[in-house]
């Protein structure tokens, strides 16, 4: 019995080393962790329980049979963060530079499958040198597999990527079909062809960081939801994240013990908003103001920044917040803040978060490019993915609400469930100074003094029209309200709105305008 114990203890040591001290070595050069270190990072101490650590590949061609590794590059299997189980899977750089093959690809998908069937999210660790080349097709149906799970898993568990190397070729698309893609400045690449192959083609010259880096993605592309200093921040950042969402689509977000006074008035948000109305003003004065102390958590902050989304939460509760910011294109809504914002809202939906929309919108941008690059059906997926959701919606205007845009912002009519205005609400199909010139502009061509008499005119329709009265009449707004009251009103409405359940009509899938 002690010989067998003996050789299961040498197997496992062989098995811990990966690829061996040679390119553990290069690994650490390069700034990256190993993915042992990594999940060691990730998941609270001591609680990682691993799957087929003894597995190797079957492949016979180029020699492969001399070269087995335990493991096949790829370290899986499920632990904790916070107390709560996560499954996780590693790819190994040090093994075929992390490069899937059958083996590999069959790892993966056992977690995806298990984390599916136990309800648990799925946490991905991603650096590779893509389909594993020695073994063509099988690599190929490998990643299919994977990619089929993904699809599988998506909106019943929660499904985190982080880019911590190379992702390229067919290997970006599970990262893209999940939850959330983290990445790592400087060390980690995603793009479907790298600058080689794009200057051979195009003829375009373009840097890898350039072409894919996290900052790139992360602001320019919207594929990355979060650009990280270090390995270290996007793993802590994963652990925050997976704060504020439940374990799977039948549960409800974790509720953490509340440490901000829920009925705290902060006096300052009555001056947030500018006596000019086409003054900017920051909207995380707003939300920082109105959530619990501290707990906003940005998504995708530096893309699409006429639209704020991220995580946060009243009295303890998980919410989601989406808020037009006025300081960037005065919070105009164009083709990237409309998808920003209709998959944040699917991605609460599905797991059950709900969400607490700020508005103050002029309107969509206007343009050919816009127009041209189809703002109609990209603005149709912010306004589907509002219709649909289910979740408690609640809404706040704080100044302009104006037209479809209106509308779009969970509206009542769209399905919100609470609607406030501030005071400076404006709610109107259009600005004063557009309504002006079209509704008078025989009386103004006719006027001696056209100026004087425009700005009448705007200020007469700003008393009429630019005022949260009207729609406070009709009860499409249920209440205006106080800006330091928000946050008392909102939590109490989260309370009472805890039970809502909604029937749809049965449906194989609605087909949103994607
Ligand atoms: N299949 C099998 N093995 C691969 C591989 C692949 N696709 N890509 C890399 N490897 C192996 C290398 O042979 C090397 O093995 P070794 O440690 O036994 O010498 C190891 O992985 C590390 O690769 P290396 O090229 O030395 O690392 P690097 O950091 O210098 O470069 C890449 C990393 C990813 C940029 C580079 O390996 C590359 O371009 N690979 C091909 C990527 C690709 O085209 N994949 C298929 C498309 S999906």
């Amino acid at each position: 019995m002690e010989d067998r114990i003996e050789e299961l203890r040498e197997r496992r040591e062989e098995a811990l080393k990966g690829g061996g001290e040679e390119r553990i070595e290069r690994q650490h050069e390069k700034g990256k962790m190993t993915a042992r270190e990594r999940i060691d990072y990730f998941l609270d101490d001591g609680t990682f329980t691993e799957f087929d650590q003894f597995r190797t590949h079957r492949n016979h061609k180029f020699g492969m049979e001399e070269k087995q590794v335990y493991g096949d590059g790829v370290v899986t299997g499920y632990g904790e963060v916070d107390g709560r189980k996560v499954f996780v899977f590693a790819h190994d750089f040090t093994v075929f530079g992390g490069s899937l093959g059958e083996v590999f690809a069959e790892k993966v998908t056992k977690v995806m499958d298990k984390a599916t069937q136990v309800g648990a999210p799925v946490v991905g660790l991603n650096d590779s040198a893509g389909a594993r080349i020695q073994e063509g097709v099988d690599a190929l149906g490998g990643y299919a597999e994977i990619f089929r799970r993904n699809q599988e898993a998506s909106g019943v568990v929660p499904q985190i990527s982080a880019i911590m190397g190379p992702c390229a070729g067919g290997a970006v698309y599970s990262p893209a079909m999940t939850d959330f893609t983290f990445m790592v400045k400087d060390t980690s690449h995603m793009f479907i062809t790298g600058p080689d192959v794009v200057k051979t083609v195009t003829g375009e010259e373009v840097s890898f960081e350039e072409l894919g880096g996290a900052v790139t993605h992360a602001s320019t592309s919207g594929v990355a939801h979060f650009a990280e200093e270090s390995e270290e921040d996007a793993l802590d950042d994963i652990r925050r994240l997976l704060s504020y969402l439940p374990q799977n689509n039948v549960e409800d977000p974790p509720r953490v013990e509340p440490w901000d006074d829920p009925e705290r008035a902060d006096e300052s948000l009555n001056s947030v908003v500018p006596d000019q109305p086409r003054k900017p003003y920051d909207m995380h004065d707003v939300l920082e103001s109105v959530v619990d102390e501290g707990s906003f958590f940005e998504v995708q902050s530096e893309f699409a920044k006429n639209l704020v989304v991220g995580f946060a939460r009243m009295d303890g509760r998980s919410v989601g917040v989406l808020a037009n910011q006025p300081r960037v294109n005065a919070g105009t809504l164009d083709i990237e803040a409309s998808e920003k914002g209709a998959r944040f809202i699917r991605t609460c939906d599905a797991f059950n978060v709900p969400v607490l929309t700020f508005v103050d919108v002029p309107g969509f941008m206007p343009g050919t490019d816009q127009e041209h690059n189809g703002i109609i059906r990209h603005g149709a997926k912010l306004l589907y993915a509002y219709c649909e959701a289910s979740v408690p919606l609640l809404t706040v205007i704080t100044r302009k609400a104006y037209g479809g845009a209106y509308d779009v912002m969970a509206s009542s009519h769209v399905g919100a469930d609470v609607n406030y205005a501030w005071p400076t609400a404006e709610i109107a199909v259009m600005g004063p100074e557009g309504a002006v010139d079209i509704l008078y502009s025989d009386e103004l061509e006719e006027a001696d003094d056209v100026e004087a008499r425009r700005q009448e005119l705007i200020d007469e329709y700003r008393e009429e029209f630019a005022n949260p009265y009207t729609a406070a009449d009709r009860g499409y707004i249920d209440d205006v309200i106080e800006p330091p009251e928000t946050r008392e009103r909102l939590i109490s409405d989260l309370e009472m709105l805890q039970g809502k359940r909604e029937q749809t009509p049965q449906k194989k899938h609605g087909n949103i305008p994607i």
